[in-house]
């Protein structure tokens, strides 16, 4: 996949310019890599959690406090993690977990905020799609919140639809679940 050479904003006030870059979705194994992507969730989510005022005490669970313990203990329960990345730079990321039955969970989808609006994060999904029907799944669920409407049309966009909206007590937000039958190969 090639993207534009668009100039990712790096700073506020500043851009640097990248050239023409092949991006690539990798899979990654490495054990080392994980801290990476427990840096890459933090940066990415900053945005989120001050947009719903989230902090470790209301949202403790939040993708943004996600350390590197939290994600090794996914990973060591079966979950796969794809990176994108923009020449060598690690610039987004997603986890497929299995729920059984044919029946995958996306999460932790994130682009570093320099990084979006290039169809990193379309590329993200599709990429964790064809993985999941490559594996023979038949639905991908995922959770997201629900007031974030700009999110939520856009997985609708992508051909997830809406199942439930449900409020937890330890949660300040209400999460909405959104599905997509797996057809055929993508
Ligand atoms: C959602 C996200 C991964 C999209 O990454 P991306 O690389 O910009 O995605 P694409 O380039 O493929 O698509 C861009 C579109 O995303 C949509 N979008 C989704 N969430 C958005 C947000 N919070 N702000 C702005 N646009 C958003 C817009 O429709 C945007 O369209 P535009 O470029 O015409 O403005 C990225 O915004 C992100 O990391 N957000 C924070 C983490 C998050 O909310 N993850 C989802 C958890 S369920």
């Amino acid at each position: 996949m090639e993207l534009p050479a668009k100039p990712p904003w790096r700073r506020a006030g500043l851009t640097r310019c990248l050239a023409r870059r092949p991006v690539c979705i990798k899979e990654i194994t490495a054990k080392g890599e994980i801290r990476k992507c427990a840096r890459l969730l933090r940066k990415s989510f900053q945005t989120v959690r001050r947009q719903f005022n989230l902090n470790r005490k209301n949202c403790p669970g939040f993708a943004a406090f996600s350390g590197r313990d939290r994600l090794e203990e996914l990973k060591e329960n079966g979950a796969r993690f794809f990176g994108a990345f923009w020449g060598r730079k690690m610039a987004g990321l997603i986890t497929v977990e299995k729920a059984g039955d044919g029946h995958y969970y996306l999460e932790k989808l994130a682009v570093l905020p320099a990084y979006r609006h290039n169809g990193l994060g379309k590329a993200l999904v599709e990429h964790a799609l064809a993985y999941c029907t490559a594996e023979r799944g038949k639905r991908v669920s995922i959770g997201l919140i629900n007031e974030n409407t700009v999110l939520k049309n856009w997985y609708k966009q992508l051909g997830f639809v809406e199942k439930e909206v449900k409020a937890y007590d330890h949660l300040p937000f209400t999460v909405c679940y959104m599905e997509i039958a797996l057809h055929k190969e993508r």
